[in-house]
């Protein structure tokens, strides 16, 4: 294998999300937020003054965008399926809908893409939110009926499941920096939400698995963030940045590997993963004295120019390399499950794009087994509290017509796809 080629068989895609693309998820905690943001002042709370809306709606385009994706070169799409579609009032499944989650899926096959699968990324049911949400111990319980109704339901054709999406993210952004909902900035709250997550995520592999008429590979993705010292040679720099890694990186990573949550041992977590996916964006240079650590875009004077994405976070493609060998040793298949550039320059997307994959060759090359890489986003999406005004899509979305135009970025990737090398 050259140094430029990729193993045989490494599975090439892009991901998504429900809410963000399927439009009218009126049912979850995310709709629910933006809805009383509208009610609550001038341009509501979503940064661009959106709302999700209709997204890009694919919920009824969705077969157009399989084909997109294929011509695309695509060989794989990681979405997920919406808990509050499914199970719209608490011990209430709605099997229309699973049905139609089975029609995207067949739609898939019939493409040649393989489908991969996250139960949970980002929203609850607002049910399940009124009842105090991740802060509830009764979320394991509750997504692990979900996650076995769905995976027993889609049967066959999903293979690859992915249990959380990015479980650090609720503690970080919903309790401890009050940038999601619920907005709450209580680090007490934060932690008990941590360790809800960490155990909603092993219920779920476990449902997940014993609920499988089938071989499956079932997993959690990890956003995992490069945290530096902005000042290598300050002490408090340095205590700031590993406590962030300890948090956003480590918490997930030793529950998996040594199965303790907050250093206290939890029966059936170690080793609850099949395979591990990684999310990665960006590296965080850790300034003491600073609050909001997860977006604090310091800068180190000395450094040249440096590269800033729409959402303000600093690329930093070796990040990702490393990030992948340190997931790699938790010993099982790892995939990079999101990997991608909010920006309207393309070149900068395409650079951006080889910047990072030679990375993952290079953390295949170092040992890891990384297995697949899927590009954030097949499309331009509703980006979370920022709205539309970010760009992450290898196809732009126009926000009037809901047009889809692929970038040129999208071009450069199908044919690396095709010569599975860079
Ligand atoms: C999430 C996506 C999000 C992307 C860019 C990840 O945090 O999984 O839903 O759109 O990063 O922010």
């Amino acid at each position: 294998m050259s140094a430029r080629t990729f193993p045989p068989g490494f599975l090439w895609g892009s991901a998504t999300a429900a809410h963000q693309v399927e439009g009218n998820c009126t049912r979850n905690h995310w709709w629910e937020w933006e809805q009383e943001g509208l009610r609550q002042r001038p341009g509501g709370y979503v940064r661009d003054g959106s709302v999700s809306g209709i997204a890009c709606d694919y919920y009824h385009r969705f077969d157009d965008d399989h084909r997109l994706a294929a011509e695309l070169g695509h060989q794989a799409l990681r979405i997920s399926i919406e808990w509050s579609r499914i199970e719209p009032e608490r011990g209430r499944f709605d099997e229309a809908e699973l049905d139609h989650y089975r029609r995207v899926c067949d739609s898939m096959l019939q493409r040649g893409l393989v489908p991969t699968v996250t139960l949970h990324h980002f929203t609850n049911p607002i049910w399940a939110q009124r009842e105090g949400g991740w802060e509830n111990p009764e979320m394991a319980s509750w997504l692990a009926r979900f996650a076995a109704y769905a995976v027993r339901g889609l049967g066959g054709r999903v293979k690859l499941w992915w249990t959380i999406n990015e479980p650090m993210i609720a503690p970080a952004l919903g309790y401890m920096f009050g940038m999601h909902p619920p907005c709450v900035r209580d680090p007490v709250r934060a932690l008990v939400v941590a360790r809800n997550t960490l155990l909603a995520h092993r219920a779920i592999y476990r449902a997940a698995r014993e609920a499988a008429t089938h071989t499956v590979e079932v997993g959690p993705v990890l956003a995992m963030i490069h945290f530096e010292p902005l000042d290598p040679g300050s002490a408090a720099d340095q205590a700031l940045a590993q406590s962030s890694d300890r948090f956003m990186n480590e918490f997930f990573l030793a529950g998996l590997r040594d199965g303790v949550v907050a250093d206290e041992p939890v029966d059936a977590l170690q080793g609850s993963y099949d395979v591990i996916g990684v999310n990665y964006y960006m590296r965080v240079l850790c300034e003491a004295g600073r609050g909001d650590v997860a977006i604090s875009g310091a800068r180190r004077a000395a450094e040249p120019e440096r590269w800033v994405d729409e959402m303000g976070w600093e690329v930093f493609p070796d990040g990702l390399r490393r990030c992948l060998l340190r997931a790699g040793r938790l010993g099982k298949p790892v995939y990079v499950t999101e990997n991608g550039m909010a920006t309207l320059d393309d070149t900068a997307r395409t650079e951006h794009l080889y910047a990072h994959l030679e990375k993952v060759r290079g953390a295949i090359d170092e040992g890891a087994d990384v297995r697949g890489y899927f590009y954030w986003s097949l499309m331009d999406n509703f980006e979370w509290a920022e709205g539309y005004s970010r760009h992450f899509g290898l196809v732009a979305v126009d926000r009037q017509t809901l047009e889809r135009r692929p970038r040129p970025t999208a071009f450069v990737y199908r044919d690396i796809i095709r010569a599975n090398a860079i």
